[in-house]
């Protein structure tokens, strides 16, 4: 018995359902984009220390303030822009949100469906 299905129809399906998925996957892997707390170290994090790297690195420290201001003046000397007066600003910013006392951030997880 023939099927009545015109040539090459299974295939465009099937071309379809890989375009759908592999579309989602970009969509998961971007991921949202990285949320830094309000205050007034936010945008001395982001004009002087997301030019070279991501904000990953910096989130996930653990460091108590004095620890912070010896990063900060060390990525200084790497050739981070921020201004001398500003450090101490940067380093109250960083220890109120990414101290010892903060809890680790929970591992990024992601909800399959089939
Ligand atoms: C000129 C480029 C540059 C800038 C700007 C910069 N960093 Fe870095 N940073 C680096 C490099 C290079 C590393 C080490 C290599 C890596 O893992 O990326 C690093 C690593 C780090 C680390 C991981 C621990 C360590 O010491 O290796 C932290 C935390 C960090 N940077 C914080 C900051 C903060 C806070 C700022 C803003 C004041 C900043 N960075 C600005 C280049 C930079």
């Amino acid at each position: 018995m023939e099927e009545c299905r015109p040539p090459g129809a299974r295939g465009s399906v099937l071309r379809l359902t890989i375009s759908t998925l592999l579309l989602l996957s970009t969509t998961i892997a971007l991921g949202e984009p990285q949320k830094w707390p309000e205050g007034p170290g936010k945008s001395l994090v982001q004009r002087n220390c997301l030019i070279c790297h991501s904000a990953e690195i910096i989130q996930g420290q653990r460091l108590s303030r004095d620890t912070w201001l010896k990063e900060v003046e060390k990525m200084a000397g790497w050739g981070s822009p921020i201004a001398d007066a500003e450090r101490e600003a940067l380093a109250d910013y960083l220890s109120q949100h990414y101290s010892p006392e903060t809890p680790l951030a929970e591992p990024e997880r992601e909800r399959i469906k089939f």
